[in-house]
Parts: structure tokens; sequence; C-alpha cells
């Protein structure tokens, strides 16, 4: 049985003293839920305040991104050791806003992967295709493609390690979600892939989550579909009242 992961992703918001006051405000909301593992994924200068809250509870965090070298002349990046050391859990690598606006390729998303990994860290890669790849036919490809780079060199045993996030890239911050059909097609496709990639088992195991616009009103419908095990969400992992919702429909 696969994992259903519900993970917020704060991108460029909330500070240190905000992250703690939405923790212990969420942490009593969502404390009977068992059935999804709970996340939130922060920006790193509020990672203490966040793992500090959250210890004792049943919501673990996560970065937002993660440095391949383990340590050097890298200004402004972070390492997996830092990561860990401070108690975080997960790191988003590959976030279609990473890819659009820092310049981050399938080759830099496969090194941050597999360093998180090694480090003990479970990565949660996105991938996605934009508008004009959708409209032009080739979502199927795009995603494979962006799946198996992804993934090269990544052992099976390490895939326990790893959440694929498709994230169609028109469906994120636009309030413009993908169809419930929509969004579990892509999923099973990314599914096939790794089962091409590793074997059937291995691709049943894995959790793909479905991100982009997800909200306390259209989570439930997405979270009941067949492929769709859980969600990284943006906009709503920013109030407790919806990413509480969120959490529930997925119960
Ligand atoms: P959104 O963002 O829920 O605000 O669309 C999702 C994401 O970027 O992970």
């Amino acid at each position: 049985m696969r994992k259903t992961v519900i993970a917020g992703n704060w991108k460029m918001n909330m500070t240190p003293s905000k992250t703690t006051e939405f923790i212990k405000a969420l942490a009593p909301e969502v404390a009977a839920y068992n059935k999804a593992d709970i996340v939130l994924c922060v920006p790193f200068v509020n990672i203490p305040a966040a793992v500090e809250a959250a210890n004792g509870t049943n919501i673990a965090i996560g970065a937002e991104n993660v440095h391949f070298e383990p340590k050097g002349a890298y200004t402004g990046e972070i390492s997996a050791e830092m990561l860990v050391e401070c108690g975080v859990k997960y790191a988003i690598v590959g976030h279609s806003e990473r890819r659009q606006y820092f310049g981050e390729t399938d080759e830099t998303v496969n090194l941050r992967a597999k360093a998180a990994i090694a480090s003990g860290l479970t990565a949660i890669i996105c991938v996605g295709e934009t508008l004009e790849m959708r409209e032009s036919g080739i979502t199927a490809e795009i995603v494979a493609i962006q799946t198996k780079k992804a993934l090269a060199g990544i052992s099976k045993e390490d895939l326990a390690k790893v959440i694929i996030a498709y994230e169609p890239v028109w469906a994120i911050g636009t309030g413009k979600v993908a169809t419930t059909e929509q969004a579990n097609e892509v999923c099973a496709i990314i599914r096939d892939v790794v089962a091409g990639l590793y074997d059937k088992a291995s691709a049943d195991e894995l959790t793909i989550q479905y991100g982009g616009s997800m909200n306390a009103a259209n989570a439930a419908d997405l979270l009941a579909m067949s492929d769709v095990d859980g969600g990284l969400i943006g906009g709503a992992s920013l109030k407790v009242a919806d990413f509480t919702t969120i959490v529930k429909a997925a119960q």
C-alpha cells in the first residue's frame, strides 16, 4: 500500500514567528488524522522554528530545495547535511518555479534528488508540462522525459525515498486546477514510466502527488483518484483552515 502524502509548499511566504504561530494552530487540528503523512515545506530560515513547533506532532518539516554538493563555494545554497541536522525530513526538488526562474535543469534536479536521498531525506521531485506543451499534445512525452532524467542513477531501493509530484505548470498559482481525469491520467503515465525503469511492484509503491491549485474545495475529488496519492499544495497551505480541510480530505 503506497503512502498518501499531503505536503504544503510555502514558497517565499511566512516568517519564523508566523511559522511557529501557524504550526501551533495547525497541529491540534490534524492530530487525529493518520491516513496521510503531513509535511510542510518551508523557507530555509523558517526551518528551526518549524521543526521546534512540529516536535511531538504528526507534522514533518521539509525544505523547498537542496544543493547537490555536500559543501563548498556555493554562495546562497544549502546542503542536505545542513537540513538533516536541523531536523528536516523532505526536500522539494525541481519545482517549476526553480526551473523557470533559477535555471534548474533536468540534470541539476537529478543531482539534487540524489544528494537529498543520500543524506536520508525524501526527495519530492516535481515534473509537469507548460500550457504550450499540453496544447501541443506532448504532455506524456515531456513528463516521461522529466521523470526518467530525474530518476537517473537512483536505485530501486532508494525509490522508497522518492515522491513524484505531478504539477502542470499552467495550474500552479493560477486557480486553474487540472480536472480529476487529467491529474489521474498523468499520474498514471508517470507510474508506467517508473514501472518501465524499475518494475511494476516498485511503481505501485511510489507516492505520486498532484499539485497545482489544489484547495479545500477540490482536494477530496482529486485525492479520490486511483493514481493520485496526495498533494503538493502552495497557496492553500498558507491557511490553517484550508490545509486542515485538505488533510481531512485524504482520510
Ligand atoms: P499552488 O502551488 O497550490 O499555489 O498552485 C502548488 C505548487 O507550486 O506546489
